[in-house]
């Protein structure tokens, strides 16, 4: 999608925006809680929480009690080796949260497009998300940024690793991941899409509408 039909998408989505609370319609109230550390996933999450209107929340600034008055809950996190920040979130509070509407996002530079990109996060979350955890909450797949030439020394260091074990592997064997990372390695690259967050707006506005 170019730029020009992304912000097409997006502003038809607004045309079709319903009533906000303000409006005096009984909408249940929606956060966005994001964990982020160089700004992708925030910037995603200020996308959705203004689209719907709602609240929107730095994950280190709140405790889960802070949740409570909430319907419907939307956690993104960035994706790191694989974790997704913050996720434990859901995880630990999962008993007080699980009668609400769980939406998870992740952010990374992995292509969602691509479905063995999505099969490992999802392995990756089983880690952190017990198989209930998983059915409960409804997941989604952003793409990220990264700036070798910005990353704190422990990234750097983290990714050059990362670099030296891919490349030191077959060709042949290198997964699609692996081949993105040995392309991208080095560079500064940007995939941060806004029309991205479309699926999950029309995924919040369908529950709005059947609770
Ligand atoms: C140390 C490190 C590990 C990363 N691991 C992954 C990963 O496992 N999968 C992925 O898709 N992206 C990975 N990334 C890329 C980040 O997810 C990407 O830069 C994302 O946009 C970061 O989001 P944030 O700025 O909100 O923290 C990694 C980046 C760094 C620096």
């Amino acid at each position: 999608m170019t730029a020009a039909q992304s912000s097409k998408a997006v502003d038809l989505l607004s045309a079709s925006k319903p009533p906000t609370c303000e409006e005096g319609m009984a909408f249940m109230k929606t956060a966005v809680v994001f964990q982020s550390r160089y700004g992708s996933t925030k910037r995603y999450a200020k996308w959705i929480a203004e689209e719907l209107s709602c609240d929107l929340w730095d994950r280190k600034k709140i405790k889960a009690a802070d949740l409570q008055p909430y319907h419907t809950i939307v956690y993104g996190g960035g994706l790191y080796a694989g974790g997704v920040l913050g996720a434990d979130l859901l995880a630990k509070h999962f008993q007080e949260l699980r009668h609400k509407n769980l939406i998870l996002f992740t952010c990374g530079l992995a292509d969602p497009a691509n479905t063995s990109n999505t099969d490992s996060i999802r392995k990756s979350l089983g880690k952190v998300l017990t198989p209930p955890m998983q059915d409960a909450i409804q997941l989604f797949h952003l793409r990220g940024a990264i700036d070798y030439q910005k990353l704190r020394p422990i990234h750097k260091a983290m990714m050059a690793a990362l670099h030296h074990m891919i490349a030191k592997k077959d060709a042949g064997s290198l997964s699609d991941e692996d081949k993105e990372m040995l392309a991208t390695y080095g560079k500064a690259v940007d995939f941060i899409d806004q029309a991205a967050i479309l699926p999950l707006i029309h995924y919040v506005r369908g529950l709005e509408r059947s609770d």
